[in-house]
């Protein structure tokens, strides 16, 4: 019987300009603390990306009990440590050839063009390796510099949740951002 905790993408390494993505590990917890812990990474993030992010935080996330590791949810290292992630939510039934993406990136390494070079390679491999003809992400209206990067790679907005999110400051609207793969 397959063992129902096995990380299929474990072995997986992509590697870009400047930085790789891989699985994440059990000695990533100090780098993931250090770039997590930060009140303005989660701010543009669903409230699963708590704040303060905790070391309990951290663990929980590491052992699989915050998403599913095993899914392809990979670490974004550069100059050597994860500092960063992007994952893909497979869906399910009739909509199982798509997907939801998701990313983030310490503060210290915004700016550099790194996220949208991340999602172009993250996203040559994981469509072939989960055969998806659709990826989607949903971002808060708070969130210009996500859209942007997902503009740039050739996701176009299909729409808008009104209100659909409350945060401290109020409810806030998602701008849905959908790109097809295939014929
Ligand atoms: C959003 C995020 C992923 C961007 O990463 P990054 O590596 O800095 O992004 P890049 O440098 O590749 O590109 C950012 C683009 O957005 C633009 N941008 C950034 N902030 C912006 C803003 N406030 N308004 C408009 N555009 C903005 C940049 O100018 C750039 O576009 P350009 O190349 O046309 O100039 C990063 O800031 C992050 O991780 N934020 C916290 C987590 C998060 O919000 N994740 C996304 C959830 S949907």
């Amino acid at each position: 019987m397959a063992d129902p905790g096995a990380r299929p993408f474990d072995g997986v390494r992509i590697e870009g300009e400047g930085f790789r993505l891989r699985a994440w590990r059990q000695d990533d917890l100090d780098a993931l603390l250090r770039h997590a812990d930060d009140p303005q990474v989660p701010r543009g993030l669903s409230e699963r990306f708590p704040h303060p992010y905790t070391r309990a935080d951290g663990e929980a996330f590491l052992a699989g009990r915050v998403v599913d590791l095993r899914h392809p949810v990979f670490a974004i290292e550069i100059d050597g440590e994860a500092c960063g992630g992007i994952a893909v939510r497979p869906q399910a039934g009739e909509r199982a050839h798509g997907a939801e993406l998701g990313y983030w990136l310490g503060r210290a390494h915004w700016g550099q063009g790194h996220m949208t070079r991340v999602v172009a390679a993250y996203v040559a491999w994981v469509v072939p390796a989960l055969a998806l003809r659709r990826i989607e992400a949903n971002v808060l209206d708070t969130n210009p510099g996500s859209a942007r990067v997902l503009e740039k790679n050739g996701f176009a907005e299909e729409g808008i949740r009104r209100a659909a999110v409350l945060k401290p400051d109020g409810l806030h609207d998602l701008r849905l951002f959908g790109r097809l793969f295939g014929a």
